[in-house]
């Protein structure tokens, strides 16, 4: 992470109806995803999607936009909050945007959104110059990443993530994928984008619970790979919650970091990697049960944490102390944390088996050895997991 640079920007402030040219300043922190000729630059700055075609341009190395297209892939809730800033921003870059507006929710991350995509660009004949922006939260990242990953046999891919979980998480690290049958991501590829560029005051316009989903994965950075962080997120997490503390910058810039230290050393996921995926196995099986209708992607990995450290504890590999402070923190930020008694452990338990993560049926779990520690690929055997979640209906 670089220290902060500071940037002159001028936002237009609103004021009783009229609109004024106020200059301020904004702080930016810069991250870098070291991955050879594959690296990348993260920006986090606020209101930076206001300056979005000339932020590409700086950062692609670019003289300006020469008339490429950028098809920018959006929902329309997103469309409607920052859809013309970033259009008339890409234009005044030089770039021809493209807008294409898709049906927001998980159901849609599917290979026919997929391939409306694919339509679009192909009736507009695009070249293999024009850029894909993803503007949005991870289902947006994803099929967008995989479009891209596609068309062509490639297209230049940009991220710009308006959710906190796609912000911490999603955006960064070359995931990209759509979803296939009852298999969550089973469809997908490794393609990273080109840039990252973060604004943090896209999170106004996004719902409580929207919120707290991408907390859990700031909390989940904390506990797997940094004590420190952990604590400073839990002092504040509150403030977090609600977009007021003045370290929620850092906060996604400390998340970005840690994912790209990961990401760096293992981008395919031969091992380090799995790390990431604390608390996903129980907290996929909990999303794919119940339709994905119920939990928020962070919400099942908040209950999933807790799993996890259950089974670590079952296991004599995560202290107890660990699991109360993850209990401690995510009761502070109001998630609900214990095993609703409408799941059936059988289900839960028969869902892990099916997990892209296990391996000839054996279930891999990535457990806290402690706070700010993790190792993964701990095969667990099926009544420790049993036990542990039947202690989970008690929270
Ligand atoms: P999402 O993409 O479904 O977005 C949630 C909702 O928020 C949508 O309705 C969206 O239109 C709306 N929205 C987005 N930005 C907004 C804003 N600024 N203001 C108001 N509304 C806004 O959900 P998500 O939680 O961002 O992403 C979940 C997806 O991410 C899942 O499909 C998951 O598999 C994927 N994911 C991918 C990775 C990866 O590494 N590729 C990592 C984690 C999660
Ligand atoms: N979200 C886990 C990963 O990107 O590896």
């Amino acid at each position: 992470m670089t220290a902060a640079n500071t940037t002159e920007t001028n936002p237009s402030v609103e004021l009783a109806g009229a609109s004024l040219d106020v200059p301020e300043t904004y702080p930016e922190i810069e991250v870098r995803v070291e991955l050879e000729t594959r690296s990348y630059d993260i920006i986090v700055r606020r209101h930076i999607i206001r300056n979005l075609g000339a932020e590409i341009v700086n950062n692609l190395g670019l003289p300006d936009g020469q008339g490429r297209t950028a098809a920018v892939l959006i929902n329309p809730k997103v469309d409607h909050y920052y859809g013309q800033d970033i259009y008339n921003s890409l234009k005044d870059a030089g770039f021809t945007p493209l807008p294409i507006v898709l049906v927001a929710g998980e159901c849609y991350k599917t290979l026919q959104t997929a391939r409306r995509i694919y339509r679009t660009l192909y009736e507009k004949s695009v070249d293999r110059r024009t850029l894909i922006i993803a503007v949005g939260g991870g289902v947006i990242g994803d099929v967008a990443g995989f479009v891209a990953a596609t068309y062509q046999r490639g297209l230049d891919f940009i991220q710009v993530p308006t959710t906190l979980l796609a912000q911490v998480d999603s955006s960064v690290g070359g995931k990209v994928g759509v979803n296939f049958e009852h298999g969550k991501n089973l469809i997908g590829a490794f393609y990273q984008p080109k840039l990252v560029l973060i604004d943090p005051s896209t999170l106004n316009s996004l719902p409580h619970r929207e919120r707290r989903s991408g907390l859990a994965e700031i909390i989940k950075y904390g506990a797997i790979y940094d004590e420190g962080f952990y604590k400073n997120v839990d002092n504040d997490v509150i403030g977090l919650l609600r977009l007021t503390s003045t370290y929620l910058e850092s906060a996604i810039a400390r998340s970005c970091q840690i994912k790209a230290e990961v990401v760096a050393q293992d981008e395919r996921e031969n091992g380090l990697r799995a790390i990431l995926n604390f608390g996903h196995s129980v907290g996929h099986a909990l999303e794919s049960l119940t339709g994905y209708h119920v939990y928020r992607h962070g919400e099942a990995i908040a209950v999933g944490m807790v799993s996890a450290a259950l089974i670590g504890e079952e296991l004599g590999i995560t202290p107890p102390s660990v699991t109360s402070t993850l209990v401690d923190t995510l009761t502070k930020a109001r998630f609900p944390i214990g095993l609703d008694e409408r799941l059936y452990i059988n289900d839960i338990v028969s869902l892990l088996s099916l997990d892209k993560k296990a391996i000839a049926g054996n279930v891999r779990f990535v457990l806290l050895n402690a706070l700010g520690h993790a190792t993964p690929g701990h095969e667990v055997p099926e009544e420790i997991v049993r036990a542990a979640l039947q202690r989970q209906r008690g929270f």
